[in-house]
């Protein structure tokens, strides 16, 4: 069997490190390489050697596949090594700081004989993957507008997350899952307007789509303490409505299985008939490292999360914070 390094020993490692393990595949994750290595920093790793140097996993060929979970100004770096070195890379959101580091890493993985996907978990959310197949399916018509909320507690697990100048602020760091996620139903966007009080929100983004649809995300990441983590998306077509929710049971974990203390639901009322269902658990991060794992070995296509997906999502954050600086709609290319 392969063996499997994670990049950083924070949040996201232990999310994907959680994940690799429902997969099965704890026992494969060879290293945890980071500048400063804790040992056991992360827990599902339990058989994974800590350490500092990228070029023992770069030159370690019995490392294929790779979870990128560093801050995002060091994705652009860390990303171009691994694919060089012909690793298949599950790199974090988002794909990088600039469209023009984005586009770099989108040529790198194209020349690799590895491949690149990014984790967009939010695709991989049973309720948004039940909407979007209802979507698919012609229930709702033509989507003609989708609303897309996320309220979560301050992060306090990274100083970085609240610097903006490493994390791109809230636009670029969270309210992009809501991006991606009207991008998907909507298509291009050309258009966005940003009204925001406070570095955490609330803000209010408008984005307009070429072909008309109208896509609107409301963002906090300052919720009050015991409030917890949200998520709901609105889907508005010709022929119905769709909505879904997802809320943790804990003010403090975005933890999304064995949720069952939580909310998560969806419906769709439509021509065709109505459905309402609760999901018991889920758990998205296992589900995607699966997926990247299946489609690695399958030649690396991965159509649930493309890269042009990615930097189309980065797109529209990049706007939203240049809109809120400039106080006016801006376009997108
Ligand atoms: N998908 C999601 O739901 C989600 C949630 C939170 C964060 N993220 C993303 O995941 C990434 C990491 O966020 P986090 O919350 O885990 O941060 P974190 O600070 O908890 O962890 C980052 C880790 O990377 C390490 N690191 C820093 N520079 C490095 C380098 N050059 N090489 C190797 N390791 C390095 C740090 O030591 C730390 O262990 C960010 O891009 C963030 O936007 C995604």
């Amino acid at each position: 069997m392969a063996s499997i390094a994670i990049i950083g020993q924070g949040y996201m490692a232990n999310a994907h490190a959680a994940a690799w393990a429902n997969a099965g595949q704890s026992g494969a994750i060879k290293y945890i390489c980071t500048p400063r290595p804790k040992e056991g920093a992360v827990a599902a790793a339990t058989k994974a050697k800590y350490v500092s140097d990228l070029e023992i996993v770069l030159n370690d060929p019995d490392v294929k596949y790779v979870s990128v979970t560093t801050p995002t100004l060091t994705h652009k770096e860390i990303s171009l090594a691994l694919l060089a070195a012909g690793k298949h890379v599950l790199l974090e959101k988002p794909i990088a700081f600039t469209v023009s580091d984005a586009l770099e890493i989108e040529a790198a993985a194209k020349k690799s004989s590895g491949s690149l996907m990014l984790a967009h978990v939010v695709r991989f959310f049973l309720g948004y993957q039940k909407l979007h197949e209802a979507s698919v399916r012609g229930d709702l018509g033509k989507v003609l507008s989708v609303q897309a909320r996320r309220f979560s507690p301050k992060p306090t697990w990274a100083a970085w997350l609240g610097d903006e100048s490493q994390s791109g602020g809230m636009l670029l760091d969270f309210s992009i899952h809501d991006f991606d996620q009207i991008n998907l139903y909507l298509g291009k966007p050309i258009e966005v307007f940003t009204l925001q009080t406070s570095p955490t929100g609330p803000a209010e983004i408008t984005i307009k789509y070429e072909g008309g649809g109208v896509g609107q995300v409301q963002s906090f990441m300052n919720a009050a303490p015991g409030v917890p983590f949200t998520s709901t998306i609105d889907l508005l077509g010709t022929d119905g409505i769709a909505h879904y929710e997802f809320s943790a049971i804990s003010a403090t974990e975005e933890s999304s299985s064995g949720n069952s203390a939580g909310v998560n639901s969806w419906h769709v009322f439509s021509a065709g008939g109505n459905t309402v269902e609760q999901i018991p658990s889920d758990d998205p991060y296992g589900r995607q490292v699966a997926y990247f794992f299946e489609q690695a070995q399958r030649g690396g296509k991965y159509d649930l999360i493309s890269t042009h997906d990615a930097i189309s999502a980065l797109k529209v954050s990049l706007a939203a914070k240049q809109s809120l600086k400039e106080g006016r709609p801006v376009s997108i290319a």
